[in-house]
């Protein structure tokens, strides 16, 4: 049964559907960062405000309200036109967070007012307070875990669940290697290793608050963390004999951090290459493929995504899930910034020896 809801800014009556299901009543003005050029993010990216339209236009359609969305570095690369998905320009920026259903159209049956989604797929914007969506462009989420969990849970511990579980058969016991290992997927690593009952090896860049670091990862579960000036030195080689060699080694940085990973390998190891920050290539020594027979192989989470039906994805959303509810996994260390101060977290999400990931908050309620 529709009943008429007076819209109190626009002069047109619109439909209701009593229940609390359906209300197109006012129009929802978004704040979203968009950029209409690849380039510096600090440069290129710029706010807009403007109204959505009107369910009334597609039955389709949902209006999502945002709550939180990470700057993570897919996100840079694509706003500098390296990543190799490129929205079409002018585009919105970020690519995973989380937001509510607040207006269903009428042909929407698989969303509810209340649902908590995320976006299915790369390029979708998730830097903006509201988004007029396709119901199928996205996919819900429990409500019951923490809204920035939520946010971040798409990309990181999803990349780094597929790494520990796809590529070598892992028996508990066994030992990773991985560089970059306080990125929000090291991180991620670190604790669903644990979980699963495999010992981690964690290498870092050095840093003034080393010490600091060393102890916020041993207390995700981090069973060794060294730092890759370490890991060059002799003394590594003398540590490494008390420990057994990793079957995996998971790479983030390239460069020469990803060939120290390849000595410690043991015989038949692989190394799976999922980043390169450090934006250096692989240096692949020749020892370890001539005389370990090791294996390189390369993850994108995108792909696996595009690859997998959503009853797969949705079974690896329910263990992660359960991880957080039962505080085995936690978000990556961050720093909630209001979307409206969207340059700072941009600007702080590229230096270096941060450790903490720049959330934008949609909610401000998020904050306090
Ligand atoms: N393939 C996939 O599907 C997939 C999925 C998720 C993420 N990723 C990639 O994984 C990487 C980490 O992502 P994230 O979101 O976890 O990152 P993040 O939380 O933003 O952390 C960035 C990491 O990179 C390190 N880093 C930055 N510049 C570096 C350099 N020049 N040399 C060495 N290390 C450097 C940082 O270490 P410091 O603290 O020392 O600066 C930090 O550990 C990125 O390359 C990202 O694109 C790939």
């Amino acid at each position: 049964m529709f009943h008429i809801c007076r819209n109190i800014s626009a002069s047109l009556p619109v439909r209701v559907l009593t229940g609390g299901v359906r209300c197109y009543c006012t129009p929802v003005k978004t704040f979203e960062i968009i950029y209409d050029e690849h380039g510096d993010p600090e440069k290129v990216l710029k706010a807009k405000t403007r109204t959505l339209p009107s369910l009334k236009d597609n039955a389709n359609a949902v209006i999502i309200k945002m709550m939180a969305a990470p700057v993570n570095p897919a996100d840079i690369n694509m706003i500098q036109g390296v990543y190799p998905i490129k929205p079409g320009l002018p585009a919105i920026g970020g690519n995973e967070g989380v937001g509510e259903v607040i207006q269903v159209g009428d042909n929407v049956k698989i969303l509810r007012k209340g649902d908590w989604v995320v976006p299915k797929s790369s390029g979708w914007g998730t830097w903006r307070t509201h988004v007029y969506s396709l119901a199928n462009e996205v996919m819900t989420i429990p409500n019951d875990i923490p809204p920035v969990c939520a946010a971040t849970l798409g990309v990181n511990p999803c990349t780094a669940y597929r790494m520990l579980k796809d590529f070598a058969h892992l028996r508990k016991g066994d030992v990773i290697i991985q560089n970059g290992a306080n990125s929000g997927v090291g991180q991620a690593v670190i604790q669903i290793a644990k979980e699963l009952g495999f010992v981690t090896i964690n290498i870092v860049r050095n840093r003034p608050e080393i010490d600091k670091l060393t102890q916020i990862l041993k207390a995700l579960g981090a069973n060794y963390v060294f730092t890759d000036e370490f890991l060059r030195n002799a003394e590594m080689k003398i540590v490494m004999k008390s420990i057994t060699k990793p079957k995996l080694a998971l790479n983030c940085v390239g460069g020469r951090s990803a060939a120290e990973l390849l000595k410690y390998l043991q015989k038949g190891g692989i190394m799976v290459t999922y980043g390169g920050m450090s934006k250096h290539p692989l240096m692949v020594p020749a020892g370890p493929l001539i005389f370990a027979d090791v294996t390189l192989r390369g993850f994108w989470m995108t792909q696996w995504n595009i690859d997998h039906n959503e009853a797969e994805r949705r079974q690896m959303w329910d263990t992660l899930c359960s991880m957080v509810r039962h505080k085995m996994l936690q978000p990556p260390a961050c720093q909630l910034v209001d979307i409206e101060n969207f340059s700072k977290a941009v600007s702080q999400s590229v230096q270096p020896y941060v450790s903490h990931k720049q959330i934008l908050v949609m909610d401000k309620s998020l904050k306090s």
